[in-house]
């Protein structure tokens, strides 16, 4: 299937590793401008900031010019383990919301402007199935996914009239450091003796949760996140689309 994205100019919002990374591969590889903002540099092509710096995200929208796709891939967790809820202190929500939902409007709200502008383009937020399913390992994590699930119908009612998309892409589990992350907060709750491997406790919490039985990989979101900017996807706004090997399913 030919997208025919050449020559459009994407921001990737956390690309310097894991999902947000292939995503930024996946639009360069279908011949668009990638620009990447983290606040890691990984690679040449990011510039580096905070999401929660308003300032900051809106000087990178500046400097890009034209702007016809952004995706925004940040995404953080307290840290802690979630079961019960009591495990984490009230003050361990802020950061979480902070990053992940905050840290998305900023980003819309220095990319719309430029969107409308543009009179056609794309937005896309990484959410997750935590944020459809009440799931516990996290709730500030689980609680901003959800609000940025409901802020994405909200943006995509506001920019439809200009002809802009705005869909959020969830994922289940991904090969990447932040499921590395909450491995490790899950294990500081267990007696030495109760402990496994990253291994060993992905391959049990896979067989629990995915009913295909496999990890997803980032480049499958990289497929989604170039096929939803392209006219392919034309008719397609306000979704969460999920890439979690059916761990939710609407029935
Ligand atoms: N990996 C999974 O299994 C999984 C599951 C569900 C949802 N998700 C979501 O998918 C997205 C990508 O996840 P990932 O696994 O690639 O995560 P990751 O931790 O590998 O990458 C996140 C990126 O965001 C950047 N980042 C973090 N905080 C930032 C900040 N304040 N400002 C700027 N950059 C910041 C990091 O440097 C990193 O490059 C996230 O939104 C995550 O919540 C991932």
């Amino acid at each position: 299937m030919n997208l025919n994205l050449q020559g459009q100019s994407v921001a990737v919002i956390g690309c310097a590793r894991g999902i947000g990374r292939a995503i930024a591969e996946g639009f360069a590889a279908e011949g668009c401008n990638v620009r990447g903002f983290d606040r890691e540099k990984t690679a040449d092509f990011i510039t580096t900031g905070d999401v929660t710096n308003l300032e900051a995200v809106k000087s990178f929208a500046a400097d890009m010019g034209t702007v016809d796709h952004v995706v925004f891939c940040v995404g953080i967790g307290s840290g802690k383990f979630g079961f019960p809820f009591w495990n984490l202190e009230p003050s361990d929500w802020s950061r979480v919301l902070e990053v992940n939902l905050i840290g998305a409007v900023n980003v819309a709200h220095a990319f719309a402007p430029k969107l409308i502008e543009s009179g056609a383009g794309s937005m896309l937020f990484l959410v997750s199935v935590a944020g459809q399913m009440g799931s516990q390992t996290d709730p500030p994590y689980s609680a901003s996914k959800a609000a940025l699930i409901n802020f994405t119908q909200c943006a995509a009612k506001d920019l439809g009239p200009h002809n802009v998309r705005v869909n959020a892409l969830a994922p289940g589990m991904v090969k990447t450091e932040l499921n590395q992350s909450i491995w490790a907060a899950g294990q500081k709750k267990l007696p030495e003796e109760q402990r496994v491997s990253f291994d060993d406790w992905a391959a049990e919490k896979i067989k629990k949760v995915s009913h295909l039985g496999r990890w997803q990989m980032p480049e499958e979101y990289a497929a989604m996140a170039t096929f939803l900017a392209s006219d392919h996807a034309k008719n397609i706004t306000g979704q969460t689309i999920n890439i979690d090997g059916g761990q939710v399913m609407h029935a």
